[in-house]
C-alpha cells in the first residue's frame, strides 16, 4: 500500500486507541511492505500522555530500539476537554479551557516531534503525518465558532511547518503533512456529526494513499483525505 516507502518500512502510530489511530494501525498491519507497526497511546506500554513531557521522553527512549521509523502518524487530539465542548461565542471564552485546547492539540504534538523526530530514518524517504483539521485553516474560516480547537489547530500547523523546515535540513527526503481526515465517525466527532460521517477505515486508507503520493518539498503540506491542498 505505501509504495513510496522502502520495503520493510517501520511505522509508529500515536493515539492508537482512537478511531483514526486504530484504523491506521489496522491498515498498516495489512500492508505486506510494512515490517513493523508500533501503536502507542495513554493506555499502551510503553505509553505517553500529551500533557506530560517526561512520559513522552520515556516513551521515545523505550521505542528507540524498534526504530528507525519511516512513517509516523500522530492521530491524537481532542475537541471536548474535561467534559466541555467547543466555544460558539466570545462570551464563552475561558482562559484555562483555551489553554487546555492548545496544550493538547498543539503543544503535546510538538513535543512528540521533539522527542521522536530523532528516531526517523536517515537517508531514506520518511513521512510524518499529523491529524490536524480543516477548521485550523485561517483562510478557510468562514463560519466562526470553535475558538479554542480552531486556533489550537492553526498553532499546530505553524509548529509542523517550522519543524518540517528544521527536519528537512538533515533529512531532505522527509514529508511532513498536516492532515484533514474528513468528517469521521469517532468519539471526538460523535456529538457534532450525523450518520453520513466517513468510516475511519475509509479515511485512513485515503490519507495513507495521499501521503504515499506527496513529494518532499522541504515544507509541510496541508492536505485532505481526497489529496486536495488546504490553504493554511
Ligand atoms: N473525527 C473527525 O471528524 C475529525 C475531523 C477533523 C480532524 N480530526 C482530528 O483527527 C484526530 C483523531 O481524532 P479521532 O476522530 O480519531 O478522535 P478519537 O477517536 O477521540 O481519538 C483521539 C485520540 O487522542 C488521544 N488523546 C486524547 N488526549 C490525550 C492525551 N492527553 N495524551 C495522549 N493521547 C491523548 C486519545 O487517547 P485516549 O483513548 O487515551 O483518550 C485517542 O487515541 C484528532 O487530531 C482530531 O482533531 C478528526
Amino acid at each position: 500500500m505505501m509504495h513510496s516507502l522502502p520495503e520493510d518500512y517501520r511505522a509508529l502510530v500515536f493515539g492508537a486507541s482512537g478511531a483514526m489511530g486504530q484504523a491506521f494501525v489496522q491498515a498498516l498491519n495489512s500492508d505486506p511492505r510494512c515490517a513493523k507497526v508500533c501503536g502507542v497511546s495513554r493506555q499502551s506500554l510503553p505509553g505517553f500522555d500529551l500533557l506530560d513531557e517526561s512520559s513522552i521522553a520515556t516513551c521515545a527512549q523505550a521505542l528507540a530500539a524498534q526504530g528507525p521509523f519511516h512513517l509516523v502518524l500522530d492521530a491524537t487530539g481532542a475537541l471536548t476537554l474535561n467534559g466541555r465542548g467547543p466555544e460558539k461565542r466570545l462570551d464563552e471564552l475561558d482562559a484555562p479551557h483555551l489553554l487546555n485546547a492548545f496544550h493538547l492539540n498543539a503543544v503535546g504534538p510538538s513535543l512528540l516531534l521533539k522527542h521522536f523526530a530523532p528516531l526517523l530514518a536517515s537517508g531514506q524517504r520518511v513521512i510524518w503525518g499529523k491529524l490536524s483539521a480543516r477548521v485550523g485553516s485561517i483562510e478557510d474560516n468562514r463560519k466562526g465558532g470553535w475558538y479554542g480547537y480552531r486556533s489550537a489547530k492553526a498553532a499546530l500547523n505553524m509548529l509542523l511547518q517550522t519543524a518540517s523546515i528544521e527536519i528537512a535540513r538533515r533529512r531532505p527526503l522527509v514529508v511532513v503533512a498536516a492532515l484533514q481526515p474528513g468528517t469521521v465517525q469517532s468519539a471526538l466527532s460523535q456529538p457534532f456529526v450525523g450518520q453520513d460521517a466517513l468510516h475511519p477505515d475509509e479515511s485512513a486508507q485515503r490519507l495513507l494513499a495521499t501521503l504515499d503520493g506527496l513529494q518532499p518539498t522541504g515544507r509541510a503540506q496541508f492536505v485532505d483525505h481526497q489529496g486536495q491542498s488546504i490553504p493554511w
